[in-house]
């Protein structure tokens, strides 16, 4: 059997990382880890206590006092915050508009790295996020960065919404989508950046299923290679 790599995919809100995450971790059987869900249910979890996103000391004292584990149940990958299951919850319109500004904060991003780091130790991991290959796993096997344009993206979660029953506009998406991509391209600390050995995708106009065969050839040639 191959060794067991680790496989980092970035980029930015809607390119289809986590989709085609989900399949690869899957068919290579490996665990698939959201690193964007725990910056989620660290936003949810202030929103609740009515924490300011703003507040970097107070949100780095909310995820000191809580637990956030992400767990594979049936195939699917829960989110947990302490015993609650906030799978759903963490996806609203209302934590995708704040998740942002509460992941700007050094202090909230040392600790979910550490977290991560975690997940990742062993390999055989398929983990998507921002800063995956510049900075969670720099040692990462493949890097993946995954774009398309900010059209089909939107559009993509406006089918998404629409599915699980969220109101959705377009032209709000697509604002929201650019937004929040300015918002973790600029930030201080971990900005969305291609990782130098990263390889870009441009997953506009392609099927889920042709991603996942593009990604599984460059990690077939990586194993057979190592
Ligand atoms: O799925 P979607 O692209 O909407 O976003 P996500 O992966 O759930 O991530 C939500 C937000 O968490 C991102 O917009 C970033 O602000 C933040 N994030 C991050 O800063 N670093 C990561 N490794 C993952 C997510
Ligand atoms: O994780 P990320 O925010 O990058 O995107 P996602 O949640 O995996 O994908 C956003 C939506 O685009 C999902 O509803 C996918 O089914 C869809 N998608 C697509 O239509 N074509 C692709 N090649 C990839 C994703």
């Amino acid at each position: 059997m191959s060794k067991k790599i680790s496989i980092a995919i970035d980029g930015p809100a809607a390119a289809g990382k986590s989709t085609v995450a989900k399949i690869v971790a899957k068919q290579l059987g490996y665990i698939y880890i959201d690193t964007g869900a725990m910056y989620r249910a660290l936003t949810l979890k202030a929103i609740q206590n009515d924490v300011d996103v703003n507040n970097e000391k107070e949100l780095s004292l909310l995820l000191s006092k809580m637990t956030i584990k992400l767990v594979p149940e049936n195939g699917v990958q829960k989110v947990y915050i302490d015993q609650t299951d906030v799978s759903e919850a963490i996806r609203t319109p209302e934590v995708t508009r704040n998740v942002s500004f509460v992941a700007k904060h050094s202090l909230v991003r040392e600790k979910m790295v550490d977290l991560q780091r975690e997940y990742g130790v062993d390999g055989g991991v398929v983990m998507d996020g921002r800063d995956i290959g510049t900075h969670v796993l720099v040692n990462a096997e493949v890097k993946i960065f995954m774009i398309a344009s900010v059209d089909e993206r939107a559009q993509r979660r406006h089918i998404e919404n629409l599915k699980n029953g969220f109101e959705s506009n377009l032209d709000v998406l697509k604002e929201e989508i650019a937004t929040r991509d300015k918002i973790d391209s600029e930030r201080e600390v971990s900005p969305l950046k291609k990782a130098d050995d990263a390889v870009s995708l441009d997953s506009t106009s392609k099927s889920i299923n042709d991603v996942v065969e593009e990604i599984l050839s460059i990690v077939k040639e990586k194993t057979n290679n190592i």
